[in-house]
């Protein structure tokens, strides 16, 4: 038999999920969980989500409504190891252990970090550090923890975070080279499509640009969303480019290729943008329609969604809990 694989990722509890994180996140990696000889870890990354938001309602009601969302879209917690990180206790002790270890040289050149400090240098504010926590500064290290705590062999992620799992491995590297082979350094496994859905305005779909199809809504204000849909002003009857085009760029996220097809050529009839729109609306009502009623029904159930992340942790901390264990040795914190 082939050696089990680890696969982990995380999802910050900011928000309400929308179309871009179901296609670019949420539906990859439940099939990528169905792979044989892979065990999966999903969590919700509920303390990375401190570092921008201190609405302690709103974080709450994130993480439940994410965890719902999962669920709803056929996330099946028997198969994959799905838990809240504020759950894992050992995530935080091995965070401070990989902290002592990091050069703060490593993380002046993290991205985020990078471009908050550029920020304030436009500004011309003398500080180059203000307003900025630690948190946001530590980041990549929480995230290595998650990461190596699990001693996880791959990460999916999107682009943007690429940068964070190469730290993540140079981190592990160090360690190891002070204390023995102990860490897994991961490897990046980066879709192309991850996190490039574009929304209704053509940018990256994305909270912080208002330009989301959420998920959950009713059928009227989905068709609200979608008639917002930015298009060019060319008049029925001319021929249009779908290349170009934000209402079949979403079209093509969530239809088969003989739709897709199908929509090409009434483009190329000079097909009216309203009508587009209509048929994005059905196509896309009748692809959410499941994920829906699925999610109307588990947020019901407050106890349903706590049991199931419970037992999650209870099956996550039984595999870190031997690893931290490990980790303690190595690095001399042990019983006399
Ligand atoms: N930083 C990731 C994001 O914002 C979320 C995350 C936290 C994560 N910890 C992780 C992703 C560990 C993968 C592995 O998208």
């Amino acid at each position: 038999m082939s050696k089990e694989h680890r696969v982990l990722t995380g999802i910050t509890t900011t928000g309400a999920p929308h179309l871009g994180n179901l296609v670019g996140a949420v539906l990859p990696a439940i099939k990528a969980s169905e792979q044989k000889n892979t065990t999966s870890f999903l969590f919700l990354a509920d303390y990375h989500s401190l570092i921008k938001n201190s609405d302690s309602e709103l974080r709450h009601k994130s993480s439940f409504d994410i965890a719902a969302c999962w669920l709803a879209c056929g996330l099946d917690p028997k198969k994959v190891i799905f838990y809240r990180q504020s759950d894992i206790p050992h995530i935080f002790e091995l965070a401070w252990i990989l902290n002592c270890l990091t050069s703060k040289g490593l993380l002046n050149r993290a991205h985020a970090y990078k471009s908050a400090t550029s920020d304030n240098e436009t500004k011309k504010i003398n500080d180059i550090d203000k307003g900025i926590n630690m948190g946001l500064f530590n980041y990549p290290i929480l995230m290595a923890a998650d990461i190596l705590m699990f001693k996880a062999d791959s990460v999916p992620v999107g682009q943007d975070q690429k940068q964070h799992i190469e730290m993540t491995r140079d981190i592990a590297l160090k360690f190891n080279h002070h204390y023995g082979d102990i860490l897994t350094p991961p490897e990046a496994v980066i879709d192309k499509n991850t996190g490039v859905l574009a929304g209704i305005d053509g940018r990256k779909m994305s909270k912080s640009y208002g330009n989301t199809i959420p998920l959950f809504f009713e059928e009227e204000a989905l068709k609200k969303v979608i008639m917002k849909i930015k298009t060019n002003s060319l008049e029925p009857g001319v021929p249009k480019d779908s290349s170009d085009c934000n209402i079949f760029n979403i079209y093509k996220a969530i239809c088969t290729k003989e739709k897709i097809d199908d929509l090409q050529k009434l483009y190329v009839e000079g097909i009216a943008w309203g009508d587009a729109k209509k048929v994005l609306f059905e196509e896309l009502n009748s692809f959410l329609r499941p994920f829906n009623n699925e999610y109307n029904k588990i947020i019901k159930d407050k106890s349903y969604v706590e049991k199931t992340l419970i037992e999650g942790s209870e099956k996550a901390l039984s595999i870190s809990d031997p690893i931290i264990k490990e980790v303690r040795q190595a690095i001399g914190i042990k019983g006399f």
